[in-house]
């Protein structure tokens, strides 16, 4: 039964450069995007630039261009990237629409008429010279914590500790520099709150697709009547780039509420040209499919508030939201020093191939919202061993033989060969994982295919065969097979490696391959074309080049260093890694083993517990560490642990603290809360040294 899918990635913004980790999600799309079409479902696919906020508005300003001019600038820029790796959106658009502005103002219209929006005034942070309000990100001070200096008005990248803006100690906007003061205004605010919200996403949540995604959307709704989903404010004041509110002048969307509407407007701009039915995709009871591809980063806004502005609006809702991990290099975060902030033009520009890392990146996925490793020793070796090695070369073994001896036609008897049946017999369970994203599992399955086929050429030894006029039967029929194994494990590479199979399709003389041609074989009546070179092997060479083309030369733009204020704060702390350090530095740093003698909770803290340390000194020393939320004393009395022994003692309100314990938390302690403490394994004492 065909369907009719609408799928989208996030919208990128539109002040930054696409890179590899944005890839990710593009390429992850793509892939089933052409799944979807080669299955012979009516598929479209859009995205276009995020170009509204504070961060577009004021990096415009620093280039010297207007928002507009800066958009379209990087407009033309992202466009060129996506077609570099074959991401074969039918419309890339921009939120900065006739479309998208009319869009969001019915949405808001109908809200409002459903009575779920509210006018509030609240205090907030104002840079005078500037006179701007400041979001979050663009106010920075003293960690109220440690004291560290040139902090985020959310949390401390040098202890860690989260806290309001209010608490910085000496704030000072980055805009400006001067010292920010607290000014009311009105701001127009979507009632999530309201009951008809929560008890319509308690339900739209059992609908989705991934446990891990379903579990964060219970935690952030709580038990039924714990009435935890707070207002979200949906407006700005001016100066902001963005669209105006209806009926309320100096006030405008805030940037997250147009976004996601813009897929909608990119999607109502290709159904104007193409002539399709908007109103019959989006309606409440429409029989069409919507499925958004995001990081894990921006589940919170497509999970809670896309949905609930869907639904409160008179439009359908998501059919799925499906969220990918974080793109990790050789096992750390991207990073400009060591160079691996690799840009998507510097990796053309380097002259690698989009197909490799497609292909990689393919191999990597399965679905769920694991961060994934880009190893750069196993991108060379997976890349030449499965593709160059594996799959190309069943052409290679096979094509020269047939044209020479055979005219390029092949031996029609042969398309019965049993090797064949079990490739086609695949087809259902390769197209399964595909379906279900899980496409390190379809290429497994589709590599031990390419295997056994190898295996089988091995075992034939066509250059063998060719030595004997005898054998020209034999011949024939295994560089018939060969071909036609190696057409069947196009159809099965073709939405990974669009354009490898595009070369193959001319090469076969066949038509643009879908999935049903599984059911089909090569036929004497087509003779195959001259053979050329399908695809050249990785040069340790060019990954060397290419993280020097990134090593500290890139401008700094990366989207997430200017990112609006509530998405995600520590992206821009996870992703602008510092400089690497040498072993003196780190020798610095007095790491022990310490045993938790004793652990209470501290009176007036909701963060804190206090510690008590034995470390093999005389005297056991104090600490206080903000781990309450994940951890009962109780259950750490006992205890060993790693503490940092020569940091300088801290006073603080509760006493004095005397050292750090070391924890692990997620980049983004918003998204993915939880803390860690570090434990040693069996057999460390108190005292002992870790380095
Ligand atoms: N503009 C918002 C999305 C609005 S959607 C209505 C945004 N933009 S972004 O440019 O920061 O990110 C675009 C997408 O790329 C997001 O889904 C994000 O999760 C993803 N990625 C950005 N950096 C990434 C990695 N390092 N790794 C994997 N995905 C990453 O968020
Ligand atoms: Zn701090």
């Amino acid at each position: 039964m065909s369907r009719r899918l609408l799928v989208t990635s996030a919208l990128p913004y539109a002040n930054g450069q696409i890179h590899i980790g944005h890839l990710v999600e593009y390429i992850q799309t793509d892939i089933w995007v052409r799944f979807m079409r080669m299955q012979g479902h009516e598929t479209y696919y859009v995205g276009a630039d995020d170009t509204h906020g504070t961060p577009v508005m004021l990096r415009a300003e620093k280039e010297g261009l207007t928002p507009k001019q800066l958009i379209e600038r990087v407009w033309h820029e992202h466009k060129r990237d996506f077609d570099n790796f074959g991401i074969s959106f039918d419309n890339y658009y921009t939120t900065d629409s006739p479309e998208t502005r009319q869009l969001s103002e019915k949405i808001y219209l109908a809200l409002q008429a459903q009575g779920l929006i509210e006018a509030r005034d609240i205090e907030q942070a104002f840079d005078p010279v500037k006179e701007m309000f400041l979001p979050d990100r663009f106010i920075k001070g003293e960690c109220p914590k440690c004291g560290a200096k040139d902090q985020y008005g959310d949390s401390c990248e040098v202890c860690g500790s989260t806290y309001a803006p209010t608490d910085l100690k000496n704030p000072y906007s980055v805009v400006s520099g001067a010292t920010p003061v607290r000014k009311t205004s009105t701001h127009y605010f979507f009632k999530l709150s309201d009951p008809r919200c929560e008890s319509f996403l308690r339900e739209w949540v059992a609908g989705l697709a991934q446990p891990e995604a379903t579990n964060k959307m219970r935690e952030w709704l709580g038990e039924a009547g714990d009435a935890k989903l707070a207002d979200w404010d949906i407006s700005r004041d001016a100066p902001y780039f963005g669209f105006e509110i209806p009926g309320a002048p100096g006030k405008y969307f805030y940037v997250w509420l147009d976004a996601p509407i813009g897929y909608y407007g990119s999607f109502k701009n290709l159904c104007d040209k193409k002539g399709l039915n908007f109103d019959e995709w989006v309606a409440p009871d429409s029989s069409t499919e919507q499925y958004h591809f995001i990081g894990k980063d921006i589940l919170y806004f497509h999970t809670l508030f896309w949905p609930a502005t869907l639904e409160f609006s008179g439009h359908r809702t998501p059919t799925n939201v499906f969220a990918h991990g974080f793109l990790t290099v050789d096992g750390l975060k991207m990073s400009k020093s060591r160079g691996t902030f690799i840009t998507a033009q510097s990796y053309i520009d380097t002259g690698l191939n989009p197909e490799w890392l497609r292909y990689y990146f393919a191999a990597k996925l399965n679905g769920t919202m694991e961060d994934i490793d880009l190893n750069l020793d196993d991108f060379v070796a997976r890349v030449n061993s499965d593709l160059v090695g594996k799959f190309v070369n069943i052409a290679s073994r096979a094509a020269g033989f047939l044209l020479k001896r055979f005219n390029g036609k092949v031996d029609d008897a042969a398309m019965q060969h049993s090797l064949l049946r079990v490739l086609r017999e695949a087809a259902p369970a390769v197209a399964q994982h595909y379906e279900a994203r899980d496409y390190g599992k379809a290429l497994r399955q589709v590599m031990e295919l390419a295997d056994t086929v190898n295996a089988y050429v091995d075992n034939v030894k066509p250059w063998d065969l060719a030595k004997d006029p005898a054998q020209a039967g034999a011949l024939h029929e295994a560089c018939s097979v060969c071909l036609e194994a190696f057409r069947l494990l196009t159809i099965y590479l073709k939405p990974v490696l669009p354009r490898t199979a595009a070369a193959i399709e001319q090469f076969l003389n066949i038509a643009s391959l879908a999935w049903h041609d599984v059911d089909t074989a090569l036929s004497s009546a087509t003779p195959v074309a001259p053979y050329k070179h399908l695809m050249t092997r990785v040069e340790g060479k060019q990954i060397e080049k290419l993280l020097e083309a990134n090593r500290d030369s890139l401008q700094a733009t990366p989207a997430a260093a200017a990112a609006p204020a509530n998405t995600a704060p520590a992206k821009a702390a996870a992703e602008a890694e510092g400089d690497t350090i040498g072993i003196d530095d780190f020798a610095k740093i007095d790491l022990r083993i310490a045993k938790i003698v004793d652990c209470r909770t501290v009176e007036g803290s909701d963060k804190l517990l206090q510690l008590t340390l034995d470390v093999g000194e005389a005297k056991p020393r104090n600490v206080f560490s903000g781990i309450k939320s994940a951890y009962r004393p109780e259950d750490l009395v006992g205890k060993l642990t790693v503490m940092v022994a020569n940091l300088a003692p801290r006073k603080m309100k509760f006493g004095l603290s005397e050292g750090m314990v070391l924890a692990a938390s997620a980049a983004n302690e918003k998204a993915e809360p939880g803390i860690y403490i570090l434990e040693p394994h069996s057999g460390a004492k108190p005292g002992m040294r870790v380095k």
